[in-house]
């Protein structure tokens, strides 16, 4: 599961016993080469995804610890592109990757009806919860962070996506239904999450990661709830269930108000 580059039983556990922004802080050297980092494959389904939804101007990644998101809104945005996150150390790992990489802030090809003019790339220290932006967006997309957020804080979380976005502008994540009740996939899941839950019933500062219980039904219900149309797109191409139905989707929440 981990690359040997990858960091160290000892590492880890320093980090699972800290709390969220000083884990990853500390996980933010060696990040990219774990399976905590959004997989390509997924970047690439969100892609193509999106693609028909626009062309976007200004797109922000929430959440952006290295950057996997900003590689997909460098791909839909024609202008400036943002990732934010409050991991000092993940935001100076995404500077310098870019760097050292000539890793595009835009796509390096890309010909077709949307490919975009190279865009304007920043990265901003901030909380999701209270994100320093007036309404400059027309597309937020985040990947792999959700689990950091407690059921109570996701309305509020929300309602800031809502303000950041122009009125009409989207909000695209991707999402998975939770496993079957009784597959081995569903036992580590609820074994991951007792083992967090004792963890954070005796040690400070908490570390919150809770997978389990950002579910399609009820997140479709919160952004609807804070001001969002909210469709839910299948993506095929990242598998199937056994009943043959997507293991995965994209919910695409669309600021009321029109544009
Ligand atoms: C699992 S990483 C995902 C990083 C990246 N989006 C990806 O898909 O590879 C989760 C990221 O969320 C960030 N994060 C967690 N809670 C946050 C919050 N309240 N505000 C801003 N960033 C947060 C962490 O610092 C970390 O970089």
């Amino acid at each position: 599961m981990f690359a040997p580059e990858g960091p160290t039983v000892r590492e880890l556990a320093v980090q699972a016993l800290s709390s969220v922004e000083r884990g990853y802080d500390l996980l933010a050297p060696k990040f990219d080469v774990t399976p905590f980092r959004t997989p390509d494959a997924v970047l690439d389904a969100v892609t193509e995804a999106i693609r028909p939804l626009g062309p976007f101007q200004d797109g922000l990644d929430l959440c952006c610890g290295t950057g996997a998101g900003m590689d997909v809104l460098a791909q839909v945005c024609r202008g400036r592109i943002t990732g934010v996150d409050f991991s000092m150390g993940m935001l100076t790992q995404a500077r310098a990757s870019r760097q050292s990489t000539g890793r595009p802030a835009a796509p390096a090809t890309g010909a077709g009806p949307l490919a975009p003019a190279p865009a304007h790339t920043e990265w901003v220290r901030g909380d999701a919860r209270a994100l320093p932006f007036g309404a400059v967006f027309d597309l937020v997309v985040s990947f792999g962070a959700f689990g950091h957020f407690l059921p109570r804080e996701r309305p509020r979380l929300f309602d800031q996506v809502r303000q950041v976005l122009r009125p009409g502008g989207r909000f695209v994540f991707p999402i998975a239904e939770l496993p079957a009740p009784s597959s081995p996939a569903a036992w580590m899941l609820l074994a991951f999450d007792v083992v967090m839950r004792v963890r954070n019933a005796v040690w400070r500062p908490p570390f919150v990661m809770y997978y389990r219980t950002f579910r399609p039904d009820r997140v479709r219900g919160e952004l609807t709830a804070a001001g969002f149309d909210v469709t839910l797109h299948a993506l095929p191409a990242l598998g199937s269930r056994a009943d043959g139905s997507p293991r995965c989707g994209m919910i695409v929440a669309t600021r009321r108000g029109g544009r």
